[in-house]
């Protein structure tokens, strides 16, 4: 039978990692999950997020998909080494893949990270760096405004350049930084007014496409890609507004998707 990826996130950020996924495997089915009514997960404790995501995933895996991309952040720093250790199934966070973006890119050895205080202070990014290389320096900066603007889908316009300009002020007197890691599955939706707050000489990384890349090489390996000839299928799930998601993901993924349905996680 064929079997689907499972991707989740806390909301709708995790269709920026969705959509490198179909990029770069356009023969496989997907199922995101999308939490947008507990949404944002970054300022949530940590064994919230975990029991948040548990949730997520245990929907997935009663859809028998074969793969799971923690498409979140917030949720990849609290869960991803429990999840590895508990499923029968591959899982790919999106916190490894940025980092070894960034360090490809890196020219200067100054490294920065944006994303939410879970995220910061988990201290995964930095620790994943320099895993990869110890001199490197970090910058890591918690920007809290940035999910609840990407969830209303204000992403342009005065209010969210406003609100991008203040929040990455502690960033601009570090001139050496030549790459900044979007460490937050949200914030590509506002990569234009990060990248213009930044300027030309910051290469802005976002995750997606290396952990696209990741999955493609760990399916590839197992072989457990897809070789049929059915058509991909793509289902989308969400605990909030089925109305704005819908828009949201439309827009994102360039597509005419198919249905979202309203799921509720809480037994
Ligand atoms: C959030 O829910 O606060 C953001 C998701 C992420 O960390 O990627």
């Amino acid at each position: 039978m064929k079997q689907s990826i499972g991707v989740i996130d806390s909301g709708v950020g995790g269709l920026t990692v969705a959509s490198e996924l179909i990029r770069q495997l356009p023969k496989e089915s997907f199922i995101y999950v999308g939490d947008t009514k507990r949404c944002p997960y970054g300022p949530r404790p940590e064994e919230e997020v975990i029991q948040f995501t548990m949730e997520m995933v245990d929907f997935l895996m009663d859809k028998d998909i074969k793969m799971l991309v923690i498409a979140c952040n917030t949720a990849t720093a609290y869960t991803l080494d429990l999840l590895k250790e508990q499923l029968p199934i591959p899982v790919v966070g999106v916190i490894q893949p940025g980092a070894r973006a960034a360090i490809t890119s890196t020219r200067t050895g100054e490294v920065g990270v944006i994303g939410t205080e879970g995220t910061i202070s988990s201290g995964s990014y930095v620790h994943s760096l320099k895993n990869i290389d110890t001199t490197i320096n970090v910058r890591d900066l918690a920007c809290p405004r940035f999910v609840p603007l990407v969830e209303k889908g204000i992403v342009s316009g005065q209010e969210a350049y406003d609100i991008v300009v203040e929040s990455l002020q502690p960033l601009l007197p570090y001139k050496k930084m030549d790459t900044l890691i979007l460490g937050c599955t949200h914030y590509p939706m506002i990569t234009e007014l990060i990248q213009e707050v930044m300027g030309p000489a910051v290469t802005v990384i976002s995750s997606g496409e290396e952990t696209a890349r990741e999955v493609s090489t760990i399916l590839g390996y197992r072989k457990n890609l897809y070789q049929g000839d059915e058509l991909p299928t793509y289902h989308f799930h969400t605990t909030g507004d089925v109305g704005k998601f819908h828009a949201i993901a439309s827009r994102w993924l360039k597509q005419k998707i198919d249905a979202v349905s309203r799921i509720s996680l809480t037994k």
